[in-house]
């Protein structure tokens, strides 16, 4: 019997690891409080007709032939026909997506919304939830052959595995996920946009990633994992600053778990400003309107900030002290409980 099902997929906040996910390197995320609804109520018959809230707009298909489209029709299409792939006999359904996590503002508002449907859907269609990381997978699968962003699977980890209070530290080559605690001693943790929207799909986003598999194939690895700073002086630029950064940024990630651990937050500030260095001048995905974000932070006197996400636009993260200035448009976040889904 289907059964009428809510699941929310929360957002997420990168701390520390970025570009370092389709690397299979090492990333310090967290679930946050915003993110995406999806209500689903089963039909009988095999049409899935959807509602996205927010947009107003529509978009109606049949389960058995999704047809490929553009925009956040995609996601819905693309996650109902992996689910398909992946064996699950789904039924037809009216959804209702709804949220709370702005789009383009690199808090992972796509992840947010795969994950919520995959769970709609498999609850909807009364199939008991696969292993998580299967998902994140499927997920993953919906953004970068349906959406056409070779995202990996940060994001989708994240929402999927979130704990309040902690951070999860992911290593991405044996995908072993493990809780962090995330104390700040006072200090406080807080998004700011930059104003300009980021598009995984449009971006220079896919551009980096084949540079990354290019620099692996040049040194003979596996992935950039396996990479050293002496390897990188080997490869012409850009191929050697890419690699530069992502070999100084898995550092990053285990030094910030050790300052958070010492309760080190000058420590984790600084890793931070060491991180969006490296994104900038290395990895050149940073534009004026995050330059001007960061130094915004910066003056109000911020321990670290860094771009965060993909880069080429969306939000800035940062480390405020408990004595710092009032920073305008900051919104304060904290790891908060993972996807859920539950009966309507
Ligand atoms: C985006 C992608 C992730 C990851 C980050 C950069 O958020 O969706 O897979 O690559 O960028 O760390």
């Amino acid at each position: 019997m289907p059964t009428d099902a809510t699941a929310f997929g929360p957002g997420r906040v990168n701390l520390i690891g970025e570009h370092t996910d389709y690397n299979q390197g090492l990333a310090l995320p967290f679930a946050i409080a915003d993110g995406v609804t999806v209500n689903a109520w089963a039909r009988d018959d095999r049409v899935v007709r959807v509602l996205a809230v927010d947009l107003d707009e529509q978009d109606e298909f049949l389960v058995d032939s999704p047809g490929r489209v553009d925009g956040w029709r995609a996601f819905v299409r693309g996650t109902v026909a992996e689910l398909s792939r992946f064996g699950v006999p789904l039924v037809g359904a009216s959804l209702e997506i709804s949220g709370t996590v702005p789009r383009g503002a690199g808090l992972s508002s796509s992840a947010a919304l795969e994950v919520a449907l995959v769970l709609a859907l498999l609850s909807e269609s009364n199939v008991p939830e696969p292993d998580r990381l299967e998902l994140a997978r499927l997920c993953s699968r919906v953004e970068n052959e349906w959406v056409g962003a070779q995202t990996g699977l940060l994001d989708q980890i994240a929402s999927l595995f979130g704990e309040p209070d902690r951070a999860l530290r992911i290593d991405f080559r044996s995908l072993s996920v493990r809780p962090v605690a995330l104390s700040l001693g006072g200090c406080e943790l807080v998004t700011l946009d930059s104003g300009e929207e980021h598009i995984h799909a449009g971006s220079g986003y896919n551009q980096r990633r084949a540079e990354c598999a290019e620099a692996a194939e040049l040194l003979g690895v596996d992935s950039l994992r396996d990479a050293t700073m002496e390897m990188a002086a080997e490869l012409p630029s850009p191929l050697s600053l890419r690699v530069r950064h992502v070999v100084s940024e898995n550092s990053r990630v285990s030094e910030a778990v050790v300052a958070l651990e010492r309760g080190d937050m000058e420590e984790l500030g600084r890793l931070l400003d060491a991180s969006h260095a490296s994104l900038r001048d290395s990895f050149a995905v940073s534009t004026d309107a995050v330059e001007d974000a960061v130094a915004r932070c910066k003056g109000a006197g911020a321990l670290g900030a860094r771009i965060m996400g993909g880069g080429f636009g969306g939000s800035v993260l940062a480390l405020l002290p408990p004595d710092g200035l009032v920073l305008e448009g900051a919104v304060s976040v904290r790891p908060g409980p993972g996807a859920r889904v539950s009966p309507l």
